[in-house]
């Protein structure tokens, strides 16, 4: 009889979005990582979008979680209830059980770190996990040959967050993973509001100012924000205006440190690398580079030609689905 073939599972479970690839079903899952859980019966009441809607407005029976800090996992009960709420979603969906799973982790995740992803794939029942760098499975999303031996150099700017490597002949020769990422420019913005109009606001408030009016061009600083949150002084319901233009000088920083970041990966780049990716330039990924202006940002700052993958959330899931067919054999380019 012949052996029924393995379902393929690409998994990129971000502080931010988990994304969930199955062979024969397409992106099965496209939502933030977030769950709701009921406090007494330990039950799962919504995921993704629905529990994202409840950050900061539930009552003392329901807890919201975010599965992953920084980019790794920081509640297993969260992450494996959020995995398979996910996996639930698809009526139908054949055993997870004989299934062959790629989980993408930052590239400086430990030892121990990389087993929780194990452990995860394992509460999940998935027969077979393996774990791979998502500036890796990005490179290969974004459409670059990583399998050659002419450098690529990869800048994932998620949520939790940024991961700069440079990659040749199929894997990662170096990287560096730092915090300056999505939910810190949300951190920013919630203390500069606090600080500058006495405004505190939750954290999906301070991300939705960042994501409407945060830009890195000079000139694009009149655009307005309307922000509600509460006072700290009075205590009661008030309101902000944000500019695009405060947002400008709150986000200059924080890329002068991703910017160090690379600089500090290039100044360790061997040579013939480095030769390679003056002419390659950088690619940029994750959430963060769809703020306007990214790419001449990256390119004055660091005089290298800058690429924008085509569709920044998804480069990474993207690649573990090509990833998938070659269960981490570096040198070798997987087949469809
Ligand atoms: N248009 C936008 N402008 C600015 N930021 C955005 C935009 N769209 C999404 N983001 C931010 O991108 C981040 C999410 O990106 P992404 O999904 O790549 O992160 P992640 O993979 O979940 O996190 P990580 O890889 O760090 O674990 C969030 O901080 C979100 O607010
Ligand atoms: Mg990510």
């Amino acid at each position: 009889m012949a052996q029924e073939e393995q379902l393929g599972i690409g998994i990129d479970f971000g502080t931010s979005n988990l994304l969930v690839y199955v062979k024969g079903y397409g992106i099965i899952f496209n939502e933030p990582s977030v769950v709701a859980f009921d406090i007494e019966s330990g039950e799962v009441i919504a995921g993704g979008h629905d529990a994202n809607a409840m950050i900061g407005k539930t009552h003392s029976k329901v807890i919201v979680s975010r599965p992953l800090r920084d980019g790794v996992i920081s509640d297993m009960d969260a992450a494996t209830a959020l995995l398979t709420y996910a996996f639930q979603k698809v009526k139908g969906l054949k055993q997870i059980q004989n299934g062959v799973c790629m989980i993408c982790c930052p590239s400086e995740v430990s030892q121990i770190e990389q087993e929780a992803l194990k452990e995860l794939a394992e509460q999940m029942g998935i027969g077979e996990a393996y774990i791979d760098q998502e500036i890796k499975s990005g490179a290969i999303g974004s459409g670059i040959d990583i399998y050659t031996p002419k450098a690529a150099m990869i800048v994932d700017i998620g949520g939790g967050t940024t991961d700069v490597g440079v990659l040749s002949l199929g894997d990662v020769v170096l990287s560096r993973t730092i915090p300056a990422a999505g939910n810190y420019i949300d951190l920013e913005v919630m203390k500069y509001l606090r600080k500058q109009h006495n405004l505190v606001i939750g954290s999906g408030t301070a991300e939705r100012v960042k994501i409407e009016g945060g830009t890195l061009i000079a000139s694009d600083g009149k655009r307005k924000v309307d922000v509600y949150g509460r006072d700290l002084i009075t205590g009661l319901p008030s309101s902000a205006v944000v500019t695009s233009k405060i947002l400008y000088e709150l986000l200059l920083p924080i890329f002068d440190e991703i910017t160090t970041a690379v600089y500090s990966v290039l100044e360790q780049t061997p040579p013939e690398l480095a030769a390679d990716i003056v002419e390659t330039g950088i690619t940029l990924e994750g959430g963060v580079s769809l703020v306007p202006g990214i790419k001449d940002y990256f390119e004055k700052a660091l005089g290298l030609p800058v690429t924008l993958a085509e569709d920044p959330l998804m480069a990474v899931v993207s690649g573990a689905k090509v990833l998938l067919s070659n269960k981490g054999n570096y040198l070798v380019a997987p087949q469809d």
